[in-house]
């Protein structure tokens, strides 16, 4: 059910696989692990199953089931139901359709609500108006689906829409549930199409009050720029581009309003602390733009002029800490204002090689001798 079949309607490749089992689904589900010595890994609150299999495959099984809201953006209360309930309960109607898996009906495709028809006209339809004021995470997933399949808003979809957004009902959302929400934005190969969307619908502030789409944002988010990192650090790289025009410290506001994985916050805080540095010609920025995460070098490697990057990059000095102990200086507050001081020396072209650094640092030490220890004491 769900996205794997409008993939494969779409021919497009699909990374999961979702099922759907009507109830009493637990004992199909008990014979199909043990036959394939797989596990039930985890149970959720909604009837759905996560299962793993020896082979490292995962699938999602879940009871066929309707929902009811308690109330507007709640979780939704769940009981068991009949297959057609449950793809009505669904988004959209690309996403409301399955494929037989019993023997008889084998690869049949079961699409009571049109899907099939308004994937081929490249329509996104939702199924019923009140669809964005039960779940207003729709409302950006429209926009990822919109994006993603270049798909158009049916008319009352759209319509629906804009009365969801008019309400405020996004502003109910709890931060955890904005953050995932704009952690898919971002995950998607290209998120640009579904940010314009976002910003022309006004969607885009419920994220962060200052957010907009900018038309830099065309080019810092071209995905070939993190075609060759892994998913984390394309994340954090996608989010420190984003949150570019906007500056570092409105970025610190801005992750106040989402809740994202924390690693994702240091290093976009890192990458954008550390352009402005840079951009200020601050020496320090040497000694932590070379250990630095490498979505923040990534990131400053495209946001700077590459000449500035490599004299970044260059001018750090070549001892570090350690070096520095080794030639006889104690750890602690010195150690750190000589290692700065080497980084302003470099950075100043004063010292240019580690004979320069060894010197200088042998130079700075007897100075200190002589204040520590003034002659005649
Ligand atoms: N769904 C929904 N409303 C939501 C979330 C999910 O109706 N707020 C339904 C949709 O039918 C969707 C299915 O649950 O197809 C699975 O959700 P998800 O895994 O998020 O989406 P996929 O369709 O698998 O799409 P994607 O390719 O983005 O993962």
């Amino acid at each position: 059910v769900g996205g794997p079949v409008r993939d494969l309607l779409l021919g497009r490749r699909s990374l999961d696989t979702d099922v759907v089992i009507t109830h009493p689904a637990e004992p199909v589900i008990q014979a199909f692990v043990s036959r394939h010595n797989g596990r039930i890994q985890r149970r959720s609150q909604f009837m759905t199953y996560e299962l793993s299999f020896p082979d490292g495959s995962r699938m999602d099984v879940a009871t066929a089931r309707k929902e009811t809201y308690p109330h507007p953006a709640a979780l939704p209360l769940v009981q068991p139901s009949e297959l057609l309930h449950d793809l009505a309960r669904r988004d959209f109607s690309v996403n409301a359709m399955g494929i037989s898996l019993d023997p008889v009906h084998f690869g049949r495709l079961v699409d009571p609500l049109g899907g099939e028809m308004d994937l081929r006209t490249r329509r996104l339809r939702a199924l019923h108006p009140h669809s964005f004021i039960d779940d207003p995470t729709r409302i950006y997933r429209a926009a990822r689906y919109a994006g993603r399949l270049n798909l158009g808003l049916e008319g009352e979809t759209a319509r629906w829409i804009t009365e969801a957004i008019h309400l405020g009902i996004i502003a109910k959302l709890t931060p955890a549930r904005l953050g995932h929400e704009w952690q898919k934005i971002l995950m998607e190969n290209d998120p640009r199409g579904a940010l314009r969307r976002l910003q022309d619908w006004g969607a885009l502030r419920f994220l962060s009050p200052g957010w907009r789409w900018r038309p830099g944002h065309e080019r810092v988010l071209n995905p070939r720029f993190c075609s060759s990192m892994n998913g984390n650090d394309s994340l954090s790289f996608k989010l420190m581009s984003w949150c570019r025009p906007f500056g570092a410290q409105a970025a610190h506001e801005a992750l106040g309003h989402l809740e994202l994985p924390s690693r994702m916050r240091r290093e976009v805080q890192l990458g954008l602390a550390l352009l402005e540095a840079i951009e200020r010609r601050d020496p320090l920025t040497t000694l932590e733009a070379a250990r630095a995460p490498e979505a923040v070098k990534h990131f400053l490697s495209r946001a700077l002029p590459a000449s500035l990057w490599k004299w970044v990059l260059r001018s750090r000095p070549r001892l570090s800490g350690s070096d520095l102990m080794s030639l006889g200086v104690p750890p602690g507050p010195a150690l750190g204002r000589l290692l700065a001081a080497l980084a302003r020396e470099r950075w100043e072209k004063r010292l240019r090689s580690r004979r320069d650094e060894i010197q200088y640092v042998a130079l700075e030490t007897e100075k200190r001798g002589q204040v520590d220890n003034p002659p005649g004491r």
